[in-house]
């Protein structure tokens, strides 16, 4: 591993991806390969831009489009690649689908095709979303794919795609799945920077249906520290979970939330629940474990330190919340039953 390519890493993960993983091995060099679409920002990078100049590029670009790919591996003599370029709102993917589909079954297969040709080795960031919804007990890499949403179909197909190229084409592929990730520069669609990011403006916290649904929120850090490891030691063919190995309702993240900020309970809105919603996800993470990593940080832990970062970097969600976010919101929540609050 001496030159990655980092799809998607002006997004949330893939920015804090490439930035601990130049931090971490001093002759590494990363190029990040990026559409830049709305959740893309080169805000993101922009202290890795200037800290890491003569080890980092960036290229904009569609994975879907393989001359560039191609061009872009060799240009920088690319060893690996690892695909973080997804669009990734499951509420997005239910208004309109499209992207989701061209970017995670087209783009990934494009991406395989051009490490089948160049002999390259190829990680896919996965999700627990393509399990569905468990009702008891945790999933393990084995178990099917059973997705529920336009984007978790799109990512379930994604991993099929990387595993079939192993199998046909002996591609040497990993792939994790990860549980919710939380932490600096996540996009505020997403329910917890939204959450802190209306609760610091007093502005409703829109919970959908009861706030009972179960999710394993883990520190982004946690997140991309499994990823090295799985590239460094992962067996080819093989998937990892990562995430805490805990899950905790909505609810008790709100409370996390509202508790820290000192925000009043009056400012949760129990709203129309989001269609098909996934009630709960739980992962396995022993085989991961038997790898020698541990997560750093609880769900609780992990939200905590995103809502600091929040209050101390309004520089970089102001102006996204002030922008196009706001007809976003508008269409996503504007005509939204209010169906209790707080108290
Ligand atoms: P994000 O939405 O913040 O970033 C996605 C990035 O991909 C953006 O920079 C965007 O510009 C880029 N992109 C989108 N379409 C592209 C295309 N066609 N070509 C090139 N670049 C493109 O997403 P994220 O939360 O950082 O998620 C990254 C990956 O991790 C995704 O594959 C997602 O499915 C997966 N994942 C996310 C979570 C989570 O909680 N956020 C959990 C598990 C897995
Ligand atoms: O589980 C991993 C997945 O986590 C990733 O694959 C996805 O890319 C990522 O977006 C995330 O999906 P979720 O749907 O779980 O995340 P989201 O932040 O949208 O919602 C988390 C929970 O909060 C979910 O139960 C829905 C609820 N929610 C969300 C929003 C946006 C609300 O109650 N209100 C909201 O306004």
């Amino acid at each position: 591993m001496k030159t990655l390519l980092v799809c998607g890493g002006a997004g949330f993960i893939g920015s804090n991806f490439t930035r601990t993983m130049l931090q971490t091995y001093p002759d590494l060099r990363v190029v990040v390969y990026d559409k830049l679409t709305y959740a893309g920002r080169l805000e993101n990078l922009q202290d890795v831009a200037a800290d890491f100049a003569g080890r980092y590029a960036f290229v904009r670009g569609d994975i879907g489009d393989r001359a560039l790919v191609e061009a872009t591996v060799a240009e920088h003599g690319v060893d690996t690649i690892v695909n973080f370029a997804a669009e990734t709102h499951v509420d997005r993917s239910i208004l309109d689908p499209d992207a989701f589909i061209r970017t995670s079954c087209f783009g990934t297969y494009t991406l395989l095709e051009v490490a089948r040709e160049r002999g390259l080795r190829f990680h896919q960031i996965s999700t627990d979303e393509v399990y569905g919804h468990i009702r008891a007990g945790a999933s393990v890499e084995t178990d099917p794919l059973a997705p529920r949403s336009p984007y978790s179909a799109s990512k379930a197909s994604a991993d099929l795609l990387t595993l079939a190229y192993f199998v046909t084409y002996g591609v040497p592929v990993t792939i994790t799945r990860g549980a919710n990730n939380v932490g600096p520069y996540q996009y505020p669609e997403k329910v917890v920077p939204l959450f802190v990011t209306n609760a610091l403006e007093d502005r409703p916290l829109p919970v959908y249906g009861d706030g009972q649904q179960m999710r394993d929120y883990q520190y982004v850090l946690d997140h991309c520290e499994a990823i090295d490891v799985v590239l460094r030691r992962g067996q080819l063919g093989e998937v990892y979970n990562v995430g805490t190995g805990q899950e905790i309702p909505n609810l008790e993240m709100v409370e996390i939330i509202l508790n820290r900020l000192g925000k009043p309970r009056s400012l949760i809105h129990f709203v129309e629940d989001r269609q098909g919603h996934d009630r709960r996800y739980s992962l396995n993470v022993d085989k991961l474990s038997a790898l020698g990593w541990t997560p750093r940080h609880t769900c609780q832990e992990a939200i905590a330190q995103t809502v600091d970062w929040y209050m101390a970097n309004e520089w970089w969600w102001r102006p996204i919340k002030e922008g196009d976010f706001r007809a976003y919101y508008e269409r996503q929540y504007g005509s939204r039953a209010v169906l209790g609050v707080g108290r």
